[in-house]
């Protein structure tokens, strides 16, 4: 039997029986050791509403192994999704294809176009996935646009960028009246610029491994 392919990255489980992986830029896990998917799921998909929402449009800071990705399709089935992720260092196919062999949403036709072209945008019926492959922070982002914002960065610690008051500001001028920014970070610095970008901010319970997680909306007028 042919060895199975080498990815660019080592492939870690995670507590749900989902796979993660290490970034050796970052120094850190791309999901949560305590379960990658059940994070993706909680944290970003249900924490935003994203599952109950007739046509959501997501905005995603790092797409990095598209675990949130899938889960958003996962949970959207049926219904018409805009996905506009950001991603400056994208991993190799394989690491993707590897990471998500064993979830059933790897055979959505989305995700397998974007196995086929890896890595650049698509469009299949009741998807349009748009990547781009730049800096977020140096991006143009649309303006009140994203019913939600998936803030998912490495943390504040290495990946300080993308956490700034500033661009905290730019990302809460991307949602809509009533989106919502969700991020596994509750630090208090992002709480507070989250509030200064005038977003109602809560702080909610976290996954396994987490206390808190934060939520913050922008008001519906
Ligand atoms: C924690 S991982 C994201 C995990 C991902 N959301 C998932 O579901 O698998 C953080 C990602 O953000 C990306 N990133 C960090 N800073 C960035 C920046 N300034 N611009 C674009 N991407 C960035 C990293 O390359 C990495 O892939």
């Amino acid at each position: 039997m042919p060895d199975p392919p080498k990815t660019d990255s080592e492939l870690q489980p995670t507590a749900d029986g989902s796979l993660t992986a290490h970034s050796a830029r970052f120094g850190q896990s791309y999901g949560s050791r305590f379960g990658a998917a059940t994070q993706a799921r909680q944290v970003f998909v249900e924490g935003s509403g994203t599952h109950l929402h007739p046509a959501p449009k997501v905005l995603e800071v790092g797409f990095g192994l598209g675990q949130n990705f899938r889960a958003t399709l996962a949970a959207t089935a049926g219904r018409p999704l805009h996905y506009l992720a950001y991603e400056f260092d994208p991993v190799g196919a394989e690491t993707l294809r590897q990471v998500a062999f064993s979830d059933p949403v790897a055979a959505h036709p989305g995700w397998q176009a974007l196995m086929e072209g890896w890595p650049s945008s698509v469009a299949v019926p009741d998807l349009k996935f748009d990547l781009r492959l730049e800096d977020v922070t140096l991006a143009a982002l649309p303006q009140g646009w994203a019913s939600a914002v998936y803030l998912d960065g490495f943390s504040p610690d290495v990946n300080p960028e993308v956490w700034t008051a500033a661009f905290l500001g730019r990302l809460a001028a991307a949602l809509q009246p009533g989106g919502v920014l969700v991020t596994y970070s509750a630090a208090g610095h992002v709480r507070r610029g989250l509030q200064a970008a005038g977003l109602e901010v809560e702080r909610r319970p976290g996954p396994a491994g987490k206390r808190e997680v934060l939520r913050a909306a922008r008001p519906a007028t």
